[in-house]
């Protein structure tokens, strides 16, 4: 512990660095236009892989972005790790909320400012970081296996095809990934469930062209009006989801489970005053850490139609459209629930409109035991770098690709992240915590060294 500490403290300049290069490439999965950047972003990955010491160091073509691996096999009989992760981040926008510009990143108040400076770029280094660390101290304990993707943002969707295709390269004994939050830098946690998703997009058609308002207004559906109804009439009075079937296979926690998940520190309070809100609101018969865990949502993520410019037009829009994502829990099934969707938004559209559901991507939910030698190995290292024993937490985000790792290669994640809800991740003015990073780089080095020992009992 204290040669981790050292060589931390002496390397952390150049290791921030070292970070602000890759963040201000703007590797943006959702734009076309930034495909350039994303190639630039891999191949910096690739280089510093190979300067920490990574072998067989390459850059894999998909169907979509690349893929970044490397490794190094220090003993065939050792236990191996693989480390996910992705470099791509979400669109930067809307960018004049931003106070600094996303990809100059700066230290404000001990935090990095930047677009994927937690989500996913500096959690992801804090891998590259800690296989330096332990490379240059001769202390790496297991062998190790990197797999940087640049699509999770976008639902990673030539991921499942090309570990399908990799499949013994890819061989390993656990998943390690760090693209989670801790509960609070002094409640440190172990994420042991992640929601699923269901996207789709939907179309709503009244007239075939935009009409004048005023001629026609009062006797012709208003497509945007329909479908601000249809999707108000989603939810009950309750706070519950109106799709026929879509309980039906949601796990229910037991009593004991929900008064153990209680135990984790919440005030609701300081939630609500950080997100400048009168009050909450969610499913009935659910406080707020079970509606963002273990209760499935339904929400707008944009809706738009009409006349949205400056000044004001008077018209009748011929379309309106909306995005809406549902994040599940086990054991609902992303194919299963879009069907369910699409079949009543369809049985709730009127006679006036004509309606399309667009099915985008969508991934599992996970749940992470906890009786593992690599959850033991993850709570150790956790405990004896933040003094204090993680607490297990689920989630509500999702990485649809832990499923897929399971069903395909067979193996568990670990989900040790070390970012804070608070950090702005998708939003703008992302921030993350220089305390975690470096937290992070230090963590993991342990991870490895209690797998290790625990493997060989
Ligand atoms: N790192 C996040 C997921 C996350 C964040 C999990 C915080 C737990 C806590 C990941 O990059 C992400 O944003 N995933 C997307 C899903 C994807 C299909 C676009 C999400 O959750 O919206
Ligand atoms: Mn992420
Ligand atoms: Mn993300």
């Amino acid at each position: 512990m204290e040669e981790i500490k050292s060589y931390v403290a002496k390397n952390q300049q150049r290791f921030l660095d070292e970070l602000f290069v890759l963040l201000r490439i703007p590797s943006v999965s959702a734009d076309p236009k930034h495909a350039p950047d994303i190639l630039k972003t891999a191949d910096a990955v690739k280089e510093k892989l190979i300067a920490a010491g990574a072998e067989k160091v390459e850059i894999m073509s998909t169907g979509g972005n690349p893929i970044v691996y490397g490794e190094k096999i220090v003993d065939p009989k050792l236990p191996t790790i693989l480390v996910y992760g992705h470099y791509d981040v979400q669109p930067a926008d809307p960018i004049e909320l931003w106070t600094s510009p996303p990809f100059e990143p700066v230290i404000k108040d001990g935090k990095i400012y930047a677009r994927g400076a937690c989500d996913d770029k500096g959690q992801m280094f804090m891998h590259v970081k800690a296989f330096e660390l332990m490379m240059k101290t001769g202390t790496l304990a297991c062998n190790i296996k990197f797999m940087i993707e640049g699509e999770e943002e976008v639902g990673s969707s030539n991921l499942g095809p090309f570990i399908r295709k990799h499949k013994d390269k890819l061989k390993a004994d656990v998943i390690l990934i760090s693209d989670t939050s801790i509960i609070a830098n002094d409640v440190p946690s172990i994420t042991v469930g992640l929601r699923g998703l269901t996207y789709v997009e939907v179309e709503v058609t009244g007239p075939n062209i935009d009409l004048h308002s005023g001629v026609y207004g009062g006797a012709v559906a208003n497509p945007i009006n329909v479908l601000c109804k249809m999707i108000a009439s989603m939810h009950d009075e309750n706070n519950h989801i109106t799709i026929p079937g879509f309980y039906d296979k949601v796990v229910e926690l037991s009593k004991e489970e929900r008064t153990e998940m209680d135990k984790a520190p919440f005030d609701l309070n300081t939630y609500k005053k950080n997100l400048e809100i009168g009050d909450v609101r969610g499913e009935k018969g659910y406080n707020t850490r079970e509606r963002t865990s273990i209760r499935p949502t339904l929400d707008v993520n944009g809706i738009w139609g009409g006349y949205t410019g400056e000044g004001a037009k008077t018209v009748l829009p011929s379309k309106a459209f909306a995005k809406i994502s549902m994040r599940l829990v086990p054991n609902q099934v992303s194919e299963e629930i879009t069907v369910m969707f699409q079949k009543y938004f369809e049985s709730i559209a009127p006679a006036s409109v004509k309606v399309v559901v667009r099915p985008h991507h969508g991934g599992s939910p996970v749940v992470v035991p906890t009786d593992t030698i690599s959850y033991k190995a993850a709570s150790k290292a956790m405990e004896q770098s933040f003094g204090k024993k993680p607490i297990p937490a689920r989630e509500g985000g999702s990485i649809p690709i832990v499923a897929l790792f399971e069903e395909v290669l067979g193996l568990k994640s670990i989900l040790m992240g070390f970012g804070l809800d608070s950090d702005a991740i998708h939003s703008p003015n992302e921030h993350y915590g220089v305390f975690n990073y470096l937290k992070g780089i230090e963590t993991i080095p342990l991870f490895y060294k209690y797998f290790a020992e625990y493997s060989k009992k």
